[in-house]
């Protein structure tokens, strides 16, 4: 049961009333795309190499790589964008049509449906996989995406999408230079992170009290 609630910075999201967990900080939906996923990933500086590949895991509504599209043309107009979400409930791809946060690029979102998962506009494309995202991200190339945004129900309630095998294949996927985000700064996803050979450190603080984590495969 999806009900969609009003967040601190006055953009929407949804409760999952099932999960006991929203789909974004309440603190703010919108703020937390910019500042806790393009911002650490630094989508701006990437994309002045005219090209760049993101990978939305738990892509839910989007609205993180989204915000990454928004920010990346405004520092390069010209620059390719390729966008791969990884989501397996279609009830909340459904439920893109029914928000309207303001970010310039989600008015293009609007073409995903739990049908139509793959949208093409001017230089960028973004394909949405369907299916439990510890499968799909097997088939996904290696040595591929700039950056990774790591969106899951927390650690405390989705403890299985926190664990060591997911994080190698999110190192498998990320290119050398690539950042891996998530708002998390749980234990135990950070030793997770550690024993698949990644490097964390601490990501920004926004709108609570513990950081977000940054990864990469390089210190
Ligand atoms: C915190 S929400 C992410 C919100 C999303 N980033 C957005 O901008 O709307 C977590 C998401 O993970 C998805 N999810 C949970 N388990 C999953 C799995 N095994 N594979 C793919 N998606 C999953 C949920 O359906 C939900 O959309």
């Amino acid at each position: 049961m999806l009900k969609k609630v009003t967040t601190a910075d006055a953009t929407e999201t949804f409760l999952n009333e099932s999960v006991g967990e929203t789909y974004h900080s309440q603190t703010g939906a919108v703020e937390e795309a910019l500042k806790k996923y393009a911002v650490p990933c630094k989508i701006a500086e990437k994309a002045k190499s005219g090209h760049i590949r993101i990978l939305d895991i738990c892509s839910g509504l989007g609205y993180n790589s989204a915000m990454a599209i928004d920010v990346a043309l405004k520092t390069n107009p010209d620059c390719v964008i390729e966008v791969v979400g990884l989501e397996y409930d279609t009830e909340i791809i459904a439920k893109i049509q029914d928000v309207n946060p303001p970010i310039t690029f989600f008015t293009h979102y609007k073409k995903l449906t739990p049908e139509i998962t793959e949208l093409k506009e001017g230089n960028v494309t973004v394909t949405f996989i369907i299916g439990d995202a510890r499968k799909t991200i097997t088939e996904l190339q290696e040595n591929h995406f700039d950056a990774v945004f790591f969106d899951p129900f927390s650690p405390k309630t989705a403890p299985h999408m926190w664990e060591t095998l997911f994080f190698k294949d999110v190192h498998r996927v990320m290119k050398e230079s690539g950042i891996m985000a998530t708002y998390s700064c749980a234990r135990i996803a950070r030793d997770n992170m550690s024993k698949a050979g990644l490097f964390y450190d601490d990501g920004p603080i926004v709108g609570r009290r513990g950081p977000g984590t940054i990864a990469t495969k390089w210190i």
